[in-house]
């Protein structure tokens, strides 16, 4: 990942197809919220919806600005009626879909729901925690289930490309396909869905996803379920942080995706979750909580609510922080930054000095790799210290594998 901005910018002169409109927009900041996935695998139900929905909103995190409970894979088991309309279990959803949505708006919430671009979904060909789930797609029913999706009142769908990859489906055309029955379904009830493009990064969907959805994955699972378990390590975390960067495709209401949030799971410590939490704000990526809102220490709910950087991460002009400084001698020692609104400053850029080597190594941020000209203030994010005015760059030491986060801004003259 010594990649120079140089050849970033050259990488990325190739550019996405921002061409066609965007109909599935319809937020402009990230989306935060909770998502099944990664607290439950499979074992999506009614009652653990309504319980991590009502816990988002007794932990603070709804008012930190978390908003959709996502339903991943295992809601569906792939079963339809006569009329080719998704039945479910109603052991676990007694209530059925429509009042699980409708309970979710009443906390104030938005919902989300899953399914696959091809026929048979993740739950036929990588089942975890329920039977194999033949038929869970909405190949040949696009039109039907997303205006479905719809009626029962969600507000954003995530599309899956397990069967997609599968059958070797297209992906641009098969999602050209989903968007244009997402606003279908949108222009039938008045009842826009966020789209999350789920396949993988697999033919550069930065460059054809940012003018048919909000948000797209850029690369395979951050971390898999294996015998019940979820264990992401940090080299998981860098390595989905380093797939998402493609900065030239994000603008306000189009965000690449390096994967649910995995911030609290076991075998990550507090300081590896601050670390994953900065590398999400720099990039302004969607944040989707996966742990166990009932449970959770007020450790991991301070790195979820922490306003400061989630207001990094939402920053109105919506760009994606990108590597701008790599030290010659050490590869492991990076620069991120990224342009944030003026606010009172004349410029102001979050700054991610990230330590990738085992040893504790010396960072030093000249002003001019990220754009900023004359003293400006440094102020230490998680710490809420403000570090002094500096005239032409910034030098500290960098604990190893750890990433400081700061804000650098250039005070109005
Ligand atoms: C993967 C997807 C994950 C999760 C999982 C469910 O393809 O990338 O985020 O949805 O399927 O099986």
């Amino acid at each position: 990942m010594a990649l120079s901005a140089a050849l970033i910018g050259g990488l990325l002169a190739i550019g996405p197809d921002h061409s066609s409109a965007a109909p599935n927009t319809v937020v402009t900041a990230p989306p935060m919220g909770w998502a099944s996935w990664n607290a439950v695998a499979a074992s999506v139900d009614e009652a653990t919806i309504r319980r991590e929905a009502a816990a988002l909103v007794s932990s603070g995190l709804k008012g930190a600005g978390y908003q959709y409970v996502n339903i991943d894979e295992g809601w569906w088991q792939g079963t339809r009626d006569a009329g080719g309309n998704i039945t479910v279990d109603s052991h676990d959803w007694p209530s059925g879909m429509q009042s699980v949505a409708s309970y979710i708006h009443s906390l104030g919430l938005k919902a989300g729901i899953y399914t696959d671009a091809g026929k048979d979904g993740c739950g036929y060909y990588f089942p975890t925690s329920r039977p194999k789930a033949p038929g869970s797609g909405s190949e040949g029913h696009y039109d039907q289930d997303f205006l479905q999706f719809a009626k029962w009142g969600f507000d954003f769908v995530k599309v899956d490309w397990c069967g997609g990859d599968a059958e070797n489906l297209d992906p641009k055309t098969a999602y050209t396909a989903v968007s244009e029955s997402v606003s279908k379904a949108a222009a039938a009830t008045g009842h826009p869905m966020v789209l999350s493009i789920c396949n993988w990064g697999r033919q550069s969907p930065w460059a054809w996803a940012p003018g048919i959805s909000t948000m797209w994955r850029t690369s395979d699972d951050l971390a898999v379920w294996n015998n019940g378990k979820l264990a992401p390590t940090m080299n998981d975390v860098l390595r989905t942080f380093d797939s998402a960067q493609h900065p030239d495709a994000q603008s306000p209401g189009h965000y690449n995706d390096p994967d649910m949030l995995v911030v609290g799971a076991t075998g990550l410590s507090a300081e590896d979750s601050r670390t994953h939490m900065s590398l999400w704000a720099i990039s302004g990526a969607p944040l989707l909580a996966g742990n166990d809102l009932t449970n959770m220490s007020p450790d991991i709910k301070a790195i979820l609510t922490n306003p400061d950087v989630i207001a990094i991460d939402q920053d109105p002009l919506g760009k994606q922080g990108f590597l701008r400084y790599t030290d010659e001698r050490n590869a492991g020692l990076q620069v991120y930054a990224k342009q944030l609104v003026n606010g009172t400053s004349a410029h102001r850029e979050a700054v991610l000095l990230l330590n990738r080597t085992d040893a504790d190594g010396d960072i030093d941020i000249p002003w001019l790799n990220i754009d900023t000209k004359g003293s400006a203030v440094v102020h230490d994010v998680w710490t809420g210290q403000d570090l002094g005015a500096y005239a032409s760059h910034y030098r500290t030491t960098v604990p190893a594998h750890r990433a400081l986060l700061l804000t650098v801004s250039v005070p109005n003259s």
